[in-house]
């Protein structure tokens, strides 16, 4: 392998340029030509390729974003758009290329390296920790700690009026995000998509609260729960329940930026040295990850069907605590 090729695709998570970084260094030190495709799939169509050289990755290890830029690509889903892909990777001479991104940039690799005969590897890179294969996607870890310091401020004011806060974090069809937010900043409780919590349920733990004194409460929301969002759980709340008033924070799109934190910047470092690793000692059409510390390579088909479960005793712990 002499060319690789690597792209940020799907949703941006911090700690992206730092994987990028580690690809192209290591690739390097193996004397490869690295190319940056920008936008993700849209510009392996359009052919919107730019050499990058060790240099060109310097002093990036601590941005949030993705310095090649990102998308999500309608284009690539039809046939014709993956091959003007494949030709733009044929005119480049690619021989390889590395895909940091999500479940949706997997499924691209998947069907495309399903069509033609060219190694992908992926690099996790998603806040939504939603991947099988590995025990942390980047960006989770900086995620979770922008909405546990949104959180914390948040407190200041619920304790102030003795409000009840619904703070509604992403995360897709996954409670990871919400759960570790609830975790760690120790709020009343946490709807998650892959609990059965009715509303029902929700307003007898936080009577149960009123009748201990507790005098305000931060009921974290994830987006993919199953009652619906935090604006439509708090009209519900309020309600069957007014002890408290009730108010509303989606901390939103803040979750996807700012500086990595030391375990992003760490983990895409060690995921992109892996995934170059990986290449040369000939893995093909797989996902690296860290499971318990060690470096791991899934088949894309395993990455992306197979799913990833939140640990139970987690989630009780978490309704333990916040009792
Ligand atoms: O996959 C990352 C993520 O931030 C999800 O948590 C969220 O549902 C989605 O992307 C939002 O996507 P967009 O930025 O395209 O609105």
């Amino acid at each position: 392998i002499k060319r690789i090729a690597v792209f940020t695709s799907g949703g941006d998570a911090p700690g992206m340029n730092a994987a990028l970084r580690a690809v192209v260094r290591t690739a390097s030190s193996h004397d490869m030509h690295v190319y940056g495709i920008y936008r993700g799939y849209e510009g392996m169509i359009d052919g919107d390729l730019e050499r990058l050289e060790r240099g060109d990755v310097g002093n990036i290890i601590h941005r949030g974003g993705t310095i090649l830029k990102t998308a999500r690509s309608k284009r690539f889903m039809t046939p014709e758009g993956r091959r003007s892909a494949y030709e733009s990777l044929l005119a480049f001479d690619i021989d390889a290329c590395i895909a940091i991104g999500g479940n949706g940039t997997f499924t691209g690799a998947s069907v495309f390296t399903e069509e033609y005969k060219i190694p992908f590897i992926g690099i996790p890179g998603t806040i939504d920790n939603d991947l099988f294969g590995t025990d942390l996607t980047i960006g989770f870890d900086t995620a979770v700690n922008t909405a546990i310091e949104a959180v914390d401020k948040i407190r200041d004011t619920a304790d102030s009026h003795n409000r009840l806060f619904f703070v509604e974090v992403m995360g897709r069809n996954s409670g990871y995000i919400a759960l570790n937010t609830a975790i760690g900043s120790g709020a009343g409780s946490a709807l998650i998509p892959e609990s059965d919590m009715s509303i029902e349920e929700l307003i007898d733990t936080l009577k149960m609260g009123a009748r201990r004194k507790k005098l305000f409460s931060v009921v974290i929301v994830a987006e993919g729960n199953k009652n619906g969002n935090a604006s439509e759980i708090a009209q519900k709340v309020q309600q069957a329940f007014d002890f408290y008033d009730t108010k509303v924070t989606i901390i939103g799109h803040l979750q996807r930026g700012g500086s990595p934190t030391a375990i992003d910047r760490v983990l895409a470092s060690r995921l992109g040295f892996a995934a170059v690793e990986g290449l040369v000692n000939g893995q093909a059409n797989v996902a690296v990850g860290l499971v318990n510390g060690k470096v791991q390579y899934t088949p894309f088909e395993d990455a992306i069907s197979k799913e990833k479960t939140l640990d139970n005793d987690l989630v009780r712990m978490a309704e333990i605590l916040a009792q």
